[in-house]
């Protein structure tokens, strides 16, 4: 097969790559990125060199390029996991999030629909989240494939808009497409500005850690091989114009995970517990913050027999070291557009206290 992964350089799409290209070598992938500042080439720098894998700089909006990539290198199968995914970054401004998550995904699927009529199996799987289906009380049952899509955030809404682009694909033009709809993703290679590797970085330089809200929300989850091998799943054995969800099972209140991150730093570090729990900031919250996201995978677990290999407190450590021993990787991500980020969503954000109890909360679902 010729795999075309767009976003191939972000976060999921290179653990996607650095899983799957040495494990078939029959296989070719192409990434296709366009190295925003959650793209890195140094994501992928383990498979230079490999002979089924290249890197293909350019914008899934732009359609000449796509013209360019399909012609060149003739992917039969699409892992669609280029877009702009930071929520907060959404609500500052949602511009690039339409054009490259709704006109983006138009340009692959209409790139797709001319190109693959009347040749041998092929496949477009859109990688998708959970955040298209809105909010969960406490007390709700966990999002299922049939949830009604209820987004709150501009990134939640683009990522609602190119599912059903998608789908209507599928049924209008009969492209064989899947969608997975997947919960909170962790692991190597994050981008240092969203919770997890945001926590770990501080927490190992000694600077404060900021908790939206009360820090009560809650997310469930996953470890991103796991996700990266529901997709792979999804593609060899999932039935065209199917959705599925992907969770992981391990919910987590962020103020307990961020508790959580903490002590672990404290053990791999040496420095003392007290010391680093203290750094714990509760600051102003997200407009629209989604209370709770919890995933219901029982499709895939019953047609696919996927099941999460990892635990959350053992991959979360794996997490924590593969950050603390890739220090390049980390400064080639800081910098620049990374710092005027932090300063522009931190700056200007109220503090509501620290960990010793001064907080005032807010309402809660
Ligand atoms: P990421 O932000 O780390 O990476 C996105 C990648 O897409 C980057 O390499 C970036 O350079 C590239 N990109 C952005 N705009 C582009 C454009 N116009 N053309 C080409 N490339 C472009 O994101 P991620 O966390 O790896 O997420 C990948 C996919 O998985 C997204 O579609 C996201 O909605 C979905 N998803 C993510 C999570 C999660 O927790 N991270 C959970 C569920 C679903
Ligand atoms: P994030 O990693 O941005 O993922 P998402 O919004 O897609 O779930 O945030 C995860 C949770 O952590 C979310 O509830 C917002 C919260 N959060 C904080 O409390 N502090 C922070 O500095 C950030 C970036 C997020």
């Amino acid at each position: 097969m010729r795999i075309l992964v767009t976003g191939g350089a972000g976060f999921i799409g290179s653990n996607f790559l650095n899983m799957l290209v040495p494990r078939y070598p029959a296989h070719s992938f192409v990434a296709l990125d366009k190295l925003t500042y959650a793209g890195n080439p140094l994501s992928v720098a383990d498979l230079e060199g490999a002979k089924n894998f290249a890197l293909e700089v350019g914008d899934i909006a732009d359609a000449d390029t796509v013209a360019r990539v399909f012609d060149q290198h003739r992917p039969d199968v699409v892992v669609h996991f280029a877009a702009e995914t930071h929520v907060d970054r959404s609500i500052v401004d949602p511009t690039e999030f339409v054009r490259t998550n709704v006109v983006g995904t138009l340009q692959l699927l209409n790139a797709c629909k001319t190109r693959w009529k009347g040749e041998g199996p092929r496949r477009f799987h859109h990688v998708s989240t959970d955040e298209v289906y809105g909010s969960l009380g406490d007390d709700d049952p966990a999002f299922t494939e049939d949830t009604r899509y209820d987004p709150s955030s501009p990134y939640a809404a683009s990522k609602a808009s190119s599912d059903h682009l998608v789908r209507a694909f599928h049924r209008t033009y009969g492209l064989p497409i899947t969608v997975t709809n997947c919960s909170n993703n962790y692991g190597p290679r994050q981008a240092p500005e969203k919770l997890i590797p945001l926590t770990i970085l501080n927490a190992l330089d000694g600077r404060e850690l900021p908790v939206y809200g009360t820090g009560r929300n809650c997310r469930d989850w996953l470890y991103v091989e796991d996700h990266c091998e529901a997709v792979w799943a999804v593609i060899e054995r999932g039935v065209p114009g199917r959705t599925y969800n992907v969770g992981g099972g391990e919910e987590r209140r962020n103020i307990d995970l961020v508790r959580t991150i903490g002590q672990l730093v404290a053990e791999e570090t040496g420095r003392p517990e007290a010391e680093i729990l203290g750094l714990i900031r509760f600051v102003e919250d997200r407009p629209g913050h989604d209370w709770r996201y919890a995933v219901d995978s029982s499709k895939l677990r019953a047609e696919l027999g996927w099941a999460p290999r990892v635990e959350l407190p053992a991959a979360l450590r794996r997490t924590l070291r593969w950050y603390m021993s890739n220090p390049a990787w980390v400064e080639s991500m800081r910098g620049g557009e990374h710092d005027r980020w932090m300063e522009k969503n931190y700056e200007g954000r109220q503090q509501l206290g620290s960990a010793a109890g001064t907080h005032h909360g807010r309402t809660e679902r």
